[in-house]
């Protein structure tokens, strides 16, 4: 999962992705996030994020942000992006075309095609971690049940 800094939205997705992974009973599959800019690593996710993720039963406290590299390709099957900039910064890292075959919108997921983007909720209120929680839910629910189907 990676965003810009990873401190709001990615850290979300890696929890509620690993909470839901959990309740399934789902234990081959390991997530992990990080941010493209290296901004704020080292941090704990943003504290709005952390007390919304909280709210709705996930626990974030403990993530620590870290800057995406090119090794992330070598490590892990598939790479989600909340946004475009973020799909952009993340495929200028990719050595080959099976690097970039493992990026994909995260939004694609639930939208299949429509190339949405999770808001960055950086400069806007509660509301709208809310709504980054939701859209995040809503889409880990659909990646959950995929790979129970493949289990
Ligand atoms: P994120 O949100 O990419 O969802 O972690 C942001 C975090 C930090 C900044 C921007 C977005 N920033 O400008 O520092």
């Amino acid at each position: 999962m990676v965003c810009l800094g990873n401190i709001c939205r990615s850290p979300l997705a890696e929890g509620v992705l690993r909470h839901k992974l959990n309740e399934a009973g789902i234990t081959h599959v390991s997530v992990d996030s990080a941010g493209t800019s290296g901004q704020h690593s080292g941090e704990n996710p943003d504290a709005r994020s952390v007390r919304n993720a909280k709210k709705n039963g996930v626990d974030i406290s403990t993530l620590v942000s870290r800057k995406f590299t090119a090794a992330d390709f070598g490590k892990f099957d598939r790479i989600y992006v909340m946004d475009q900039s973020n799909y952009r910064d993340v495929m200028n890292l990719a050595h080959t075309d099976e690097d970039r075959t493992k990026v994909e919108l995260f939004l694609n997921i639930s939208a299949p095609g429509k190339n949405k983007a999770v808001p960055d909720p950086w400069y806007g209120g509660e509301e709208g971690f809310q709504h980054v929680f939701d859209l995040v839910q809503e889409t880990c629910d659909i990646l959950v049940n995929e790979m129970k189907s493949k289990k």
